[in-house]
């Protein structure tokens, strides 16, 4: 009997156990059912292993010829699939590769760049654009919604934070410390110390919605793991200019761990993401700036002015994520007033900022505690509070509150800057 294969794949003398079954399943899967598959042998073992093995893959077993001493044996391909999907595999895509550079904005190919309106709860952790076979289980994510977690600039943001890493160890001159003014130097401490509780709250938030956030949306969690990244090294480097010039950590308050924790207790990405980037780094940045120009020493400055610029970004990506919740959802704006306004009521019995903290800025931009200088100092901590809530007023116009709104919010901000 004779037949006509649709390809025919050369196995020579490998057995099941080594090869020939990988050979013969990988040449199957080229072909449409009802396709033959020629497998040419020179183990006699396959002659009693691959009708088994057809039988087994719901194949058609069509039978052994031999000839020149070689087994030729035949495989009609059946209608089961390996793996059981709603779909075909993407092939064929070639990702845009320029000057070496993949850039992850680019590996939108195929059914990658497919956004769904709402995660598949069964996809889970498999990246989008895989086939995903069916009977995956169910993963419990809660922010599933194109509208709330897909942002056009997260994969931008990202590239810009992996270039942007740099290391809390050997990037700021700690060598170039020296022994300041004690009251300066106290100064400093606290603020490092004020800087690193707020930094702890940056980290937890974003790596809470991490573990909330869908996989579909994977461009929105590669930037918050780099922004938790982030946080870590600021967290470190404050930590280490309190410790590192004869110093210490000095005091934290229950109004700064009360305003911190509202952010935490935020059970709504879009809210916490506003509260935290939007509100608190962008107000943060602000009092980096001022940091960085009224730095007694090089370590502090530069420390200032590196924690600054990843700030920027953290904040960029929030504006480009509420922009764009803005522009899919016109009623979260006012969703988003009501979750300033709660989180105000919430914090309205606790003294502003803590007033040590407050005191240091004023300390900080006067040098000491010469009483020459002090005045000079408390206007520029006046100045500060002003710009503050200039840019976080602008800020908020420029994703769309209208300017009244804006004043509003800005005013109802916490005292504690974050
Ligand atoms: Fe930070
Ligand atoms: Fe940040």
């Amino acid at each position: 009997m004779t037949f006509t294969s649709s390809i025919s794949v050369d196995t020579r003398d490998l057995s099941a156990a080594d090869g020939l079954l990988i050979l013969a399943g990988r040449a199957l899967d080229k072909l449409k059912t009802g396709d033959v598959l020629e497998i040419v042998s020179d183990n006699a073992s396959a002659q009693h292993d691959l009708p088994a093995w057809a039988r087994l893959n719901a194949h058609r077993w069509l039978g052994t010829t031999s000839n020149d001493g070689r087994w030729r044996h035949r495989i009609e391909k059946g209608s089961a699939l390996r793996v059981l999907t709603d779909r075909e595999l993407d092939w064929g895509n070639r990702g845009p590769i320029k000057d070496g550079r993949f850039d992850t904005k680019h590996w939108l190919l195929g059914h990658a760049a497919q956004i769904r309106q709402t995660a598949e709860p069964s996809h889970g952790f498999a990246p989008r654009g895989a086939s995903v076979e069916k009977g995956s289980p169910e993963f419990p994510f809660d922010v599933v919604d194109r509208n709330q977690a897909w942002s056009e600039g997260a994969a931008e943001f990202y590239e810009q934070a992996t270039a942007g890493h740099w290391d809390g160890s050997r990037d700021i001159p700690w060598s170039q410390l020296r022994p300041l003014d004690e009251d300066l130097e106290r100064a400093v401490c606290q603020l490092m110390t004020f800087l690193a509780e707020n930094e702890f709250s940056a980290l937890y938030v974003p790596a809470k919605w991490i573990a909330r956030i869908h996989p579909h949306f994977a461009e929105t969690v590669l930037f918050l793991a780099t922004q938790v990244r982030d946080e870590a090294r600021h967290i470190e480097v404050f930590v280490k200019r309190a410790l590192a010039n004869g110093g210490g950590l000095q005091f934290s308050s229950a109004s700064t761990q009360a305003s911190l924790k509202t952010l935490l207790d935020q059970e709504d990405f879009v809210q916490a993401s506003f509260m935290l980037s939007v509100l608190g780094e962008g107000t943060f940045m602000d009092l980096l700036r001022y940091i960085e120009t009224h730095a007694p020493d090089p370590a502090t400055r530069e420390i200032a002015r590196r924690t600054r610029i990843d700030e920027t970004r953290h904040v960029h990506f929030a504006l480009d994520h509420i922009r764009s919740v803005l522009r899919s959802d016109s009623s979260c704006k006012a969703k988003l007033y009501r979750a300033i306004a709660d989180r105000a009521s919430v914090l309205s019995g606790m003294k502003g900022l803590n007033p040590l903290v407050e005191e240091s800025l004023v300390i900080l931009a006067a040098g000491g505690l010469s009483p020459e200088r002090l005045p000079l100092g408390t206007k520029a901590r006046i100045q500060l509070y002003e710009t503050m809530h200039e840019n976080r007023v602008r800020r908020l116009t420029a994703i769309g509150f209208a300017d009244r709104e804006a004043e509003e919010l800005s005013q109802l901000h916490t005292p504690n800057f974050m």
